[in-house]
């Protein structure tokens, strides 16, 4: 194996399409899945790469100093990919500590074994941390775009969480030397989602005939993009990244809540053969966010500029195959929202 590359959160949406890519694309490197498997953790997203002879999954806590120094030894690790997080910003306002103890304690954590490891020699070394365009806080509805020079705002105890994460990151380049990139991306969207987002518990509930809660008056903006143009954007940056840059990643592609929740309730009515209007009489709204930013988006020209990336989705293609995934895989949803895919890694690995 020419690499051994540690990807922390493999088990997760974003991560296990970085796993997939990096496993099938790079059957020259040693891929270690390195995961807790929080509720948002589900092996199932990867069972199909799992017997792959350069992929290893390590059950771990990012935050466990003595776990990731022997996985650092096992595998002779130079690259870093870290995904691996609590992600969902109304569980943050709930429950915010353990954002801290992840986000915060488990990248410092990641980032002084790494430099313990790598000390002296820091060459073909990298870590890539994967972070979001939340660390910026909220634009105004009518204008301006998050570059890579934005001052940092962020609002809700997840942001401020990953806004930590991010300096730290950059404190051990310009202390150490450590050849670290980052990313930030915006809204993603895809397969393997976790029903507890907005357009996966959408199109969930619409199979099920439930009320679609829109917070507040669904006024607020983001940006989405594809899973899998965000996963190319990653692999391009952790290859071709500047050591100490930071890229961010979005798809030129915002939309008011409520009209991307009434696009895919048209979308979804056309795909199960139910009358038009059906799915929009589910709408519901509901209690407005606390601290809910308004509007979110990227400009991503440094990236399309520096590294020639630009996203290869549409977003009405993206959707409806987004759409057909889910009404192909109700197995994966029905475990996810059972709770049956946590015995998966019981039952493969145990
Ligand atoms: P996710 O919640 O789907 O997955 C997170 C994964 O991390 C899970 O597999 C979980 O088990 C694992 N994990 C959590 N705590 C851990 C710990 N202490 N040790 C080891 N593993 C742990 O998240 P996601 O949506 O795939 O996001 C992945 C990363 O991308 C996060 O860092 C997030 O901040 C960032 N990001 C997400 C989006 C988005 O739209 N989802 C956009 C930009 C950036
Ligand atoms: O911008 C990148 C971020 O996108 C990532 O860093 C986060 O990890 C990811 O969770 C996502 O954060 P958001 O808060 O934007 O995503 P969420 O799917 O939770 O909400 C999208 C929008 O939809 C937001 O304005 C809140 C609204 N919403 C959400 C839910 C779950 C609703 O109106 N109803 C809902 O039930």
């Amino acid at each position: 194996m020419s690499r051994s590359i540690i990807i922390t959160g493999g088990a997760g949406f974003i991560g296990s399409h970085v796993v997939r890519r990096f496993v099938t694309k790079y059957p020259h490197y040693r891929i270690i899945n390195v995961d807790k498997l929080t509720y948002a953790g589900n092996l199932e997203n990867i069972k199909d790469i799992e017997q792959a002879p350069n992929y290893v999954f390590e059950h771990a806590d990012i935050c466990d100093e003595e776990r990731m120094n022997e996985i650092f030894s096992q595998y002779k690790v130079d690259g870093v990919i870290h995904l691996a997080a609590e992600s969902h910003v109304d569980r943050s306002i709930t429950d915010p500590l353990i954002f801290v103890k992840t986000n915060l304690i488990g990248t410092a954590n990641l980032l002084h074994i790494a430099r313990k490891h790598w000390s002296g020699n820091f060459d073909g070394k990298k870590f890539h941390h994967v972070s979001t365009d939340e660390v910026f806080g909220s634009l105004e509805m009518d204008y301006g775009y998050f570059t890579e020079e934005t001052a940092y705002d962020p609002r809700s105890p997840y942001s401020a969480s990953k806004a930590g994460s991010d300096h730290l990151v950059k404190a051990f380049y310009h202390t150490y030397h450590m050849p670290v990139v980052l990313t930030n991306c915006s809204n993603n969207y895809g397969p393997n989602h976790f029903p507890e987002k907005l357009i996966p518990l959408m199109i969930n509930n619409i199979i099920h005939m439930r009320p679609l809660p829109v917070y507040g008056k669904g006024e607020n903006v983001r940006d989405w993009l594809h899973v899998k143009d965000h996963a190319r954007a990653i692999d391009l940056v952790f290859h071709e990244g500047k050591a100490g840059e930071t890229y961010n990643v979005g798809g030129h592609n915002e939309w008011k809540n409520i009209d991307l929740v009434f696009f895919l309730c048209d979308l979804m009515d056309e795909k199960l053969g139910r009358e038009q209007g059906t799915s929009k009489g589910l709408i519901t709204y509901v209690t407005d966010r606390a601290g809910h930013d308004l509007r979110y988006a990227i400009d991503a020209g440094k990236i399309e500029k520096e590294l020639g990336w630009t996203p290869d989705y549409t977003f009405e293609q993206g959707l409806s195959e987004t759409a057909d995934w889910y009404l192909s895989n109700q197995e994966w949803l029905d475990h996810v929202t059972s709770g049956e895919y946590r015995k998966y890694y019981e039952e493969m690995y145990k």
